[in-house]
């Protein structure tokens, strides 16, 4: 069987766990591909909120196997709270989590680095969840990283060791101060250690590929979103993977022909967190009515999600990098009550209007053309099927298809689980 692909298509924190969590029942297997805790993914259902940083959204599913990939940054110390939290649910994860041999470790120090390398960049932050991610992936394409796999060599402390002194003369030389107890963060870190131990350590793409042979069905859990992808985002201020479509084969070690759908998932209007260029960002009271009815927080940093309209010019964009065959359509709800909706339908840069994503977007040389849409009154959260979404959104969603070629198959209305429409 083939394996499907699920992305988000923007800044990241589109839906993606409350999707991938209302898909599981349809496949044998998911699993994480890039990225690390500087995710967070959140799943409604029963009456709980659940949020997920490194284990994929599959998990609170009986049968479904979940498998974090070779492309995935783990933390262990994070890794243990999210194992806590299971626990506390009584979620029996023993069996079904899968920890690739081949996924690189965050050690102490990396989140260390973080901290030190956005502290010198001033201004020119990138907004980081400061999990330690760039560090990891330095040392990964560097050939200095620690993986899963080193924890099953007798000397894997001594390589901790080495790079853990390597990394302490790396913040001599930022020369900022950044408090912190090496030997406490140590003690955590070993225990985190013992927790992932507890686990199954695996040759993913073995288990993978094996997998497909015997026609199990597998779904790829991307995180981030295409516009944070390390080459295709609004670099520099992206993330440190691919989490565009050709991250899920290097992040697992599937090849390009076995991708079947790709599944794109984005919001019915833009946010995104940290710094970095936003041609369609508000800061007006339409902003501000996305961002409270939204709840527009970060799952894992709880800070202020930056709302603007949406943006086609980046969703087509997305589109094709991505080979995307069906999108998903979110929070389509929080948009009810608005009289006027605008889509960003191209770009004004350097004095011509285009409708390709350019290299640069930045302020000073974007400026945006919209079309305007009738706004909903209806509240959308208690509909459960198509026939009942309101003319006027079917009239944008319409639109969103026509430009971008790709139908809409999901519609969301709400955070939970049963609050999501399939056309
Ligand atoms: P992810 O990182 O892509 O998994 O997304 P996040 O969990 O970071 O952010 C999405 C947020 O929107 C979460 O708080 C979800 O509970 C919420 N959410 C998801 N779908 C919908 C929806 O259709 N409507 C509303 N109102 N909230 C949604
Ligand atoms: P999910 O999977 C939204 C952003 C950070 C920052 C930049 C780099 O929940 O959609 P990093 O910690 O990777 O060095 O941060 O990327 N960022 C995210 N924004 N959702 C995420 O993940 C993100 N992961 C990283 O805010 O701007
Ligand atoms: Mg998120």
């Amino acid at each position: 069987m083939a394996v499907d692909l699920l992305l988000g298509l923007q800044w990241g924190d589109e839906g993606k766990g409350k999707i991938v969590d209302v898909l599981t029942g349809n496949y044998d297997i998911i699993a994480r591909f890039q990225g690390g805790p500087n995710a967070g993914h959140t799943l409604i259902f029963d009456g709980h909120k659940h949020v997920l940083h490194t284990i994929p959204s599959g998990i609170f599913h009986k049968t479904a196997l979940n498998v974090v990939g070779n492309g995935v940054v783990i933390d262990p110390v994070i890794f243990k709270k999210e194992l806590e939290n299971l626990d506390k649910h009584k979620v029996d994860y023993t069996s079904k989590l899968l920890i690739s041999r081949k996924a690189h470790l965050i050690l102490p120090t990396h989140r260390l680095l973080d901290a030190a390398s956005e502290t010198s960049k001033g201004k020119a932050k990138i907004g980081s969840t400061l999990k330690g991610i760039g560090p990891t992936y330095m040392d990964k394409t560097g050939r200095n990283g620690m993986r899963v796999g080193d924890l099953e060599l007798k000397n894997w402390k001594d390589k901790y060791h080495a790079l853990t002194a390597k990394h302490l003369g790396m913040l001599d030389y930022f020369n900022i101060k950044i408090d912190y107890n090496l030997e406490e963060l140590e003690a955590e870190f070993d225990k985190g250690i013992e927790k992932l131990r507890t686990l199954q350590f695996i040759d993913s793409e073995e288990f993978l590929n094996q997998a497909i042979k015997s026609n199990k069905t597998i779904l790829a859990e991307g995180a981030q979103g295409s516009l944070l992808d390390i080459d295709f985002g609004t670099y520099p201020f992206v993330t440190s993977s691919n989490t565009t479509a050709a991250g899920a084969c290097t992040g697992l070690g599937v090849a390009p022909n076995r991708i079947k759908d790709v599944y794109g998932i984005f919001k019915a209007y833009t946010t995104r967190v940290g710094s970095g260029p936003f041609p369609t960002e508000l800061f007006d009271k339409d902003g501000e009515e996305m961002a409270r009815i939204g709840q527009e927080f970060g799952a894992t940093t709880g800070r202020p999600r930056r709302c603007g309209w949406l943006d086609l010019v980046a969703l087509k964009y997305a589109v094709d990098v991505n080979g995307v065959t069906q999108l998903m359509m979110m929070k389509g709800d929080v948009l009810s009550g608005f009289d006027t909706l605008k889509i960003c339908t191209s770009y004004n840069y350097k004095g011509k209007e285009i409708s390709h994503f350019p290299y640069n977007i930045e302020p000073e040389n974007v400026s945006v053309n919209y079309s305007e849409f009738k706004g909903w009154d209806e509240d959308l959260t208690k509909m459960t099927s198509a026939e009942q979404l309101p003319k006027n959104l079917m009239d944008y969603v319409a639109f969103i298809e026509k430009e971008t070629g790709v139908p809409v198959k999901i519609v969301s209305v709400g955070p939970d689980r049963k609050q999501t429409i399939v056309r």
